[in-house]
């Protein structure tokens, strides 16, 4: 059964789950067009308080991706986080939270983007949605048999759902043949990353990761991993290219995404990743990462944003 909450944000407003529908002759159901955030806001039980994670950045990148669709967002950044903000307090969550702004194209003539020829509406899905089962255990992963959509076709740069279908594709293979999620390339044969998340691996004590070029979606999580392994944990990180053989000779890797948060991988077509179980500095990294979220450390407050405030739920 797909998830479930109380309220939903549509169009400017809070409205019932069962209420939040858009025509099925939209742009958005046609063709896929629409962009989206997958966002978490993290529970701290001391304060009784949710607080969002990286609000600032994942607005800039919502932006970035509508500039390039050449979609009028008939929001600003403040209407925005208002509007996450009061779907999570209408559904009353005091748990971990996942929720995705959508910006799609309503109801218009086809491939359209001008507002007076097109309706751009927004809508805010969110879910209680605890951290993967896998991100204790680590998952065993896959080269995948396709390739990652490309920067000239459908950019991996824009989040839109239709890049989503290319996810699909490799899911669903790498599922058939009982693995988690898979890596896949890109065009030019070098590491890219998995259908929902960017890859970083470890080798000689050094974090690798593909840089923003590789037919990746710009994740934020990757970048703040980058920074608290350079600041944090003094540990260098390097932004090259990954072949597919040093899948198969690294000490450690995983995966990093707002949704799967620091995901260690134990294994790639069968090749165990160094002794098979989660490694240190992906460990360590788990730890500081979930620490900073959910608000314990004073120094990084500036990245949340709280939800609740001195409107408490009960
Ligand atoms: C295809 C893809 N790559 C990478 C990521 C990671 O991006 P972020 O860290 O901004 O969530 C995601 C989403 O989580 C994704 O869907």
């Amino acid at each position: 059964m797909a998830s479930t909450a109380d309220f939903v944000w549509m169009d400017g407003k809070v409205v019932p789950w069962k209420e939040a529908t858009v025509h099925v002759s939209a742009e958005t159901v046609l063709r896929g067009a629409n962009v989206f955030e997958g966002m978490r806001a993290y529970w701290n039980d001391e304060e009784k308080e949710l607080y969002i994670f990286k609000n600032r950045e994942h607005l800039r990148r919502l932006r970035q991706s509508t500039r390039i669709m050449r979609m009028s967002v008939p929001y600003s950044d403040d209407e925005l986080t208002q509007a996450f903000i009061d779907v999570i307090r209408a559904n009353r969550f005091t748990e971990g939270v996942h929720f995705r702004p959508v910006v799609y194209f309503g109801e218009g003539e086809a491939y359209a983007w001008k507002p007076e020829e097109i309706r751009t509406g927004v809508f805010v899905l969110a879910y209680a949605r605890p951290h993967l089962a896998s991100i204790a255990t680590g998952v065993k992963s896959c080269v995948s048999t396709w390739r990652r959509n490309s920067d000239n076709a459908t950019p991996s740069r824009v989040k839109a759902a239709a890049n989503y279908h290319n996810s699909r594709f490799a899911t669903v293979e790498a599922k058939m043949n009982g693995f988690g999620p898979p890596i896949m390339l890109n065009d030019r044969g070098e590491v890219a990353e998995s259908p929902g998340a960017c890859f970083m691996m470890v080798r000689d004590g050094r974090v690798i990761t593909p840089p923003v070029t590789a037919d990746i979606l710009e994740s934020i999580t990757r970048q703040t991993l980058i920074d608290l392994y350079r600041d944090e944990l003094g540990v260098e990180v390097i932004e090259r290219d990954i072949d597919r053989t040093e899948l198969y000779v690294a000490d450690e890797t995983f995966f990093c995404g707002s949704g799967a948060e620091v995901q260690p991988i134990t294994a790639v077509d069968h090749y165990a990743v160094g002794d098979g179980k989660v490694g240190p500095l992906t460990k360590k990294m788990q730890d500081l990462y979930f620490e900073i979220a959910k608000g314990k450390v004073a120094k990084y407050r500036h990245w949340l944003t709280p939800v609740y405030g001195n409107q408490k739920p009960r």
